[in-house]
Formats: structure tokens, sequence, C-alpha cells
């Protein structure tokens, strides 16, 4: 396993450990029965559409143009299932 970073969901009072060779979704399905479903995991459907707010992090799978637009990306936006971390997070509901 990679080194682990925290991820804080914001004003939720949840956080979780997420590895660095792991994607963010799958460590939070793991700790917290929040309001995220589980979806295809793989990009398309666009149920893991978060913002993160501050904080390192890269993009290991292509994010659907449908649900992700570039203007977006650059403002954080993300799909949780595609992206991992490479500092502790603060994300949020986008
Ligand atoms: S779970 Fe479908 S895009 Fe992330």
């Amino acid at each position: 396993m990679g080194l682990l970073h925290t991820i804080t969901v914001k004003d939720t009072g949840v956080s979780f450990s997420c590895a660095e060779d792991q994607a963010v979704l799958p460590a939070m399905l793991r700790t917290w029965n929040g309001p995220i479903r589980h979806g295809c995991c793989g990009g398309g459907c666009g149920v893991c559409r978060m913002r993160i707010l501050s904080g390192d992090y890269v993009a290991f799978k292509p994010m659907s143009a449908a649900h992700v637009s570039e203007a977006e990306k650059e403002e954080g936006v993300a799909l949780l299932c595609c992206v991992q971390p490479r500092s502790d997070l603060i994300i949020a509901k986008a």
C-alpha cells in the first residue's frame, strides 16, 4: 500500500484514509455511509462527482466529459473513482 493521506469531507465531520495507489471513492465507501452512491467506478456515470477544495491529486483514469468539463476540472471538480491523492485533501459536494 502506498503512502496514506487523510481525506476530509467538508461540513460533515467525516474523514478517512486513502493510499496514494488507491482511488478516493473505494476508500470513502469503505469508511463512510454518507450520501455517496456506488456507481460504475470507471469514470463514466458521474455518481461520484465532487469538488476537491484543497490538496494535490492525480487523475489516473479519464473522466467523462459529460460529467466534468475542462473548466470544472480546473476548479477541482473530479470523479472520485478516477483520482488518487498526493496529499491530504478536503472535498465537498460539487
Ligand atoms: S462511480 Fe461512475 S464515474 Fe465514478
